[in-house]
């Protein structure tokens, strides 16, 4: 049993793709849906407990979009969800689709993100009128933990080298630490190269030319992370097409990490593309290889041969259209 947070907006429409395609696949899960509608508790928001047990019985969910509201007393819920169950490793492939266009054909990249702390620790506060501090919090024991875990990726994928991404020169304290860690770590995996480059400079680099990230795993703290990734699905289409995956030890959560899309949600035409990536990662992830393997190339061929091309990908087909094509590919 898998629990399904199907979310905001457009979420309910591409989880239903979702199912339909495992339904069509005979993909062995069963899902719990559970609604993680925000309850604020003294001006912070919690998940139902409800949702909380579900995730913790089944240890393995899958996300779609949650809203981020903008404000004080407002803490997002996605973020509640990767602390509540402190999952720790961010993991966002980007691989470009074949036969959809993009300005490169080529790109292959795994970025790994610290999940539970650097900027996103939630830790600010007004010193004076006027004057606001934020603070970046690292530790080494969650940098050592998220930079085993990209060595570890890097060996279990076929990736032969891992490369630290990090503004040391100027963070030279928590950077220069989260650095540390990571060659730390580099030592006890001898078989996996490991390098480091400049989070300003990868970003120049990898929009000229992603071809050298082929081979590497990117290890980043929890910001650098944040952007990148985006930079890097932009390189494919967008973020309708990305997976991705929150590790932790005890559970983890696959999710789209775009919007909810309120504009468009339920008009029937939202993208299901990046929840049935990350529902992908979720079956490799249950060791179910060859299921996922089946869906995946069923889906990709289908979108390859612009039989599923959604309107955010400058297409005409609706969920319905783009669902069905998949489903009669999988026959
Ligand atoms: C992401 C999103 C989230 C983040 C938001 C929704 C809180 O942008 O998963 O990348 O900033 O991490
Ligand atoms: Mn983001």
């Amino acid at each position: 049993m898998v629990t399904l947070i199907p979310g905001d907006g457009i979420g309910e429409e591409i989880a239903e793709s979702v199912k339909e395609i495992f339904k069509a696949a005979k993909a062995p899960i069963s899902w719990e849906e559970v609604d993680v509608t925000p309850i604020l508790k003294n001006g912070r928001t919690v998940i139902p407990d409800k949702a909380i047990a579900s995730v913790k019985k089944n240890t393995v969910a899958l996300k779609g979009p949650l809203a981020t509201p903008i404000g004080k007393g407002h803490v997002s819920l996605n973020l509640t969800l990767r602390r509540t169950f402190n999952l720790f490793a961010n993991v966002r492939p980007c691989v470009s689709i074949p036969g959809y266009k993009t300005a490169y054909d080529n790109v292959n990249t795994v970025l790994i993100r610290e999940n539970t702390e650097g900027e996103y620790s939630g830790i600010e506060h007004e010193i004076v009128d006027g004057v606001v501090q934020s603070i970046k919090l690292i530790t080494y024991e969650a940098s050592e933990r998220v930079a085993r875990y990209a060595f570890h990726y890097a060996s279990e994928n076929g990736r032969d080298k891992v490369t630290a991404v990090h503004k040391a020169p100027i963070m030279r304290m928590s950077d220069g630490m989260f650095l540390t860690a990571c060659r730390a770590v580099a030592k006890d995996y001898p078989k996996i190269a490991y390098d480091e480059d400049l989070l300003d400079r990868v970003c120049l680099r990898i929009a000229t030319d992603p071809t050298p990230f082929a081979d590497t795993v990117m290890v980043m703290p929890n910001l650098y992370g944040d952007i990148l990734s985006d930079l890097s699905a932009g390189l494919i289409g967008g973020l309708g097409l990305t997976p991705s995956g929150n590790i932790g030890r005890d559970a983890s959560i696959f999710e789209a990490v775009h919007g909810s899309a309120p504009d468009i949600a339920g008009k029937g035409l939202a993208n299901p593309t990046a929840l049935l990536l990350s529902s992908l990662m979720m079956l490799r992830h249950m060791n179910l290889y060859d299921i996922a393997d089946r869906i995946e190339k069923a889906a990709l061929t289908t979108i390859g041969e612009g039989k599923a091309i959604t309107r955010d990908l400058g297409g005409k087909a609706g969920t319905k259209e783009y669902t069905e094509a998949i489903l009669a590919k999988l026959k």
